[in-house]
């Protein structure tokens, strides 16, 4: 029996309590109850996710005073905000929720900084936007720094972005407008040059454990017998010889991001402090960067591997207690039976991630519209395991990143393909050598071994808008401005086709940075010379503010139609409780392989998603609808244009090239 008149819980050992008091002495007494409270919730967690280490629970209390350090220093601001989250758990879940992610510098019109992020705020508010992504924007080592994933100190702002403290500013007025902002938390690596490093490299033995250096070939050999090469054309291998160190150090990503021993607890505190530091600023979500490799086990591909749950368990548990409005989302583009962990299966059910990224959607999206047939993606995408109600997926058509063609080999025997064949299919189409392509991607990190060949290119320029353009452009007669006007309407359809399934899936969906707007491939990406050899910069190109203003005044342009497109959908989208996150989408199989339906089961009611995915139009029979025993075509309406849906005369459901269809019933909206 515990005493009932204290928050803290029986388990906490009495040492660690002390401290936590004297932590804490001066605090308003609700205050220090709520820590208390906090702590006796969260212990357990917290416990159980420091298992991998030697002794968690001294760890635990170690780690728990950095919690309440952090916990005294919060502004009320945040607290207030802490407890409004608690009472609307589900606040990242809703469909009212848009996202938006661009790189602070390529957004904010000139040479702004952060301050120009916030002058740009009603840009978001026009798309619905309540979460912001802004890519990593602490202080990084010198160019090159794969975008700012090479961090070389965790507590300042890029100088040339502004300073910690127009971060916070920052995050209020976003935070004023009902955006949350989300951060990079670059958990995997740090910069050669951040001090951890400069210390081991100076010989300082403390600092060397915080990596995994090998004093010869012998390991790294062994080790590489199964690492896979996340960048094969430019840095090759896993290791990198270093003279000042005199050893090879894990570097998974490019040789100047040495990779953290996340099996050193003390690696686990610093960043734990990292958290509470980040999130006392103001930031609301953490994108937890490349967190499938923090383990690394020998004869393993060094990912997914069961700690990083427990660990990720245990951070989650440390901000629960000093920032609980934070909620984390992991970056791991892994294969479907992996990525749901990331949410939370069996013991880590609700424990772990928040939000994790839909790569699978994604790639399935971009397959349908070159294959024109959705029987893949529905096979692919219905076998995903269900993931926690509290969790939501965050779906996307772009991101910064290159796109991998995660084509699983059983799926595509499923629907009788050969994987390799269609991603090979993939790359080439998207890279526009497929013939009768017009997708002008460009081929990223192509993997003579595997024969592995990524994508980079915007959703625009992969879509083939660019083409058609200059098509249009180039046209001489009467018919060819015929066809490239098609070819223009059909590109545009495309764009908003993707977007209309990641809208209508459920989660958040997140537009990257000049995808509202059609932005085609930065032609002149490779003139810095520190991107020349990323062809990734392709598609991170600065956001054009005049395309921006010509959309909107120029409605019916193929830019207009994209941009307040995405605003309709935004606008439908949060009128509709059917897209909760907490109820999952289920592809289904409609007779028609040219049409992609999702039904979303909802307590307040059914939606069903049609999707044609072909430049033909496309039918639904009225008996198929019938027998999924949910809707009948009689009493729907589409919720994209609020009118009952296009019939033939058989009574068919009718969808016109690239038609997205949201189906509900009437009575329902
Ligand atoms: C993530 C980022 C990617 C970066 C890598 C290494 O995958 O999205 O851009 O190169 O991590 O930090």
């Amino acid at each position: 029996m515990g005493d009932v008149t204290s928050p803290w819980p029986t388990a906490l050992p009495q040492d660690v309590r002390a401290r936590l008091e004297e932590a804490l002495a001066g605090l308003p007494a609700h205050r220090r109850t709520t820590f208390g409270l906090r702590v006796a919730r969260w212990w357990p967690d917290l416990v159980d996710g420091l298992a991998p280490y030697p002794d968690p629970t001294t760890l635990a209390g170690h780690v728990l005073e950095k919690a309440a350090a952090a916990y005294r220093e919060r502004e009320d601001e945040l607290h207030l905000l802490d407890e409004r989250r608690s009472l609307e758990p589900d606040w990242f879940q809703r469909p009212g929720m848009v996202g938006y992610a661009a790189y602070a510098d390529r957004f904010a019109p000139g040479a702004s900084g952060l301050a120009g992020v916030a002058q740009r705020v009603g840009h978001l508010k026009d798309l619905g936007v309540g979460y912001l992504h802004l890519m990593p924007l602490l202080a990084t080592r010198e160019a090159p720094n794969d975008g700012g994933y090479a961090v070389a100190d965790y507590r300042s702002v890029r100088p040339d972005l502004g300073t910690m403290e127009d971060l916070r500013e920052l995050a209020r007025t976003l935070r004023g407008e009902g955006i949350s902002l989300c951060l990079d938390l670059v958990l995997n690596h740090v910069a050669r040059e951040h001090p951890w490093a400069v210390a081991a490299r100076a010989g300082d033995e403390h600092y060397r454990a915080y990596f995994h250096v090998f004093p010869d070939r012998t390991v790294p050999d062994e080790l590489e017998r199964t690492l896979p090469e996340v960048f094969p054309a430019f840095a090759p291998g896993n290791f990198t010889w270093d003279d000042e160190l005199g050893g090879w150090v894990w570097t998974t990503f490019n040789d100047y991001q040495w990779d953290l021993a996340w099996s050193n607890p003390d690696v686990f505190c610093e960043l734990a402090d990292v958290v509470l530091h980040l999130a006392n600023q103001g930031v609301e979500i953490l994108r937890l960067d490349a967190i499938a490799f923090l383990w690394k086990r020998m004869g393993t591909a060094c990912q997914n591997e069961p700690e990083v749950h427990q660990l990720t368990q245990a951070l989650r548990a440390v901000a629960k207690i000093a920032a609980p409005s934070l909620i984390f989302k992991a970056e791991a583009i892994v294969g479907p039976n992996d990525v749901v962990h990331y949410l939370g299966q069996g013991q880590h059910h609700g424990k772990v991630s928040d939000l994790a990224y839909h790569n699978s959607l994604m790639v399935q999206v971009w397959s349908m519209l070159a294959s024109r047939d959705s029987r893949l993606a529905t096979h692919a995408l219905g076998r995903f395991p269900a993931v926690p109600a509290s969790t939501s997926w965050l779906t996307y058509l772009r991101c910064h990143d290159d796109i991998g063609w995660a084509i699983d080999d059983d799926d595509a025997r499923a629907v009788m393909a050969q994987g390799w064949q269609h991603r090979l299919f993939l790359s080439e189409f998207y890279s526009g050598q497929f013939e009768g392509s017009t997708a002008e991607g460009l081929v990223f990190q192509h993997n003579q071994a595997t024969g592995d060949m990524r994508i980079s290119g915007t959703a625009a320029s992969l879509a083939g808008l660019g083409h058609a353009l200059a098509a249009l452009d180039a046209a001489v007669d009467i018919d060819g401005f015929e066809d490239a006007s098609h070819a223009v309407d059909d590109a545009v359809a495309r764009i908003l086709l993707g977007y209309a399934i990641v809208y209508g899936w459920g989660g958040i969906p997140v537009i990257w940075s000049g995808d509202e707007v059609a932005q085609l491939n930065d032609t002149s990406w490779a003139l810095t010379p520190e991107h020349a050899d990323d062809n990734r910069w392709a598609h991170r190109p600065r956001l054009d503010w005049d395309r921006v203003r010509d959309a909107v005044e120029q409605p019916s342009s193929p830019t207009g139609r994209v941009l307040s497109g995405l605003r309709h959908l935004a606008r439908v989208r949060a009128r509709l409780p059917h897209l909760h996150a907490s109820v999952s989408a289920e592809p289904v199989a409609a007779p028609d392989p040219g049409v992609f339906a999702v039904l979303r089961r909802h307590p307040v009611g059914t939606m069903l998603g049609l999707y044609n995915v072909t430049e033909q139009a496309r039918q639904v029979p009225e008996w198929w609808v019938r027998e999924l025993g949910q809707l009948s075509l009689n009493e729907c309406v589409d919720a994209l244009n609020g009118y009952p849906p296009n019939r033939t005369a058989d009574g068919s459901l009718y969808l016109s090239t690239y038609q997205p269809v949201w189906l509900v019933k009437a009575s329902d909206v």
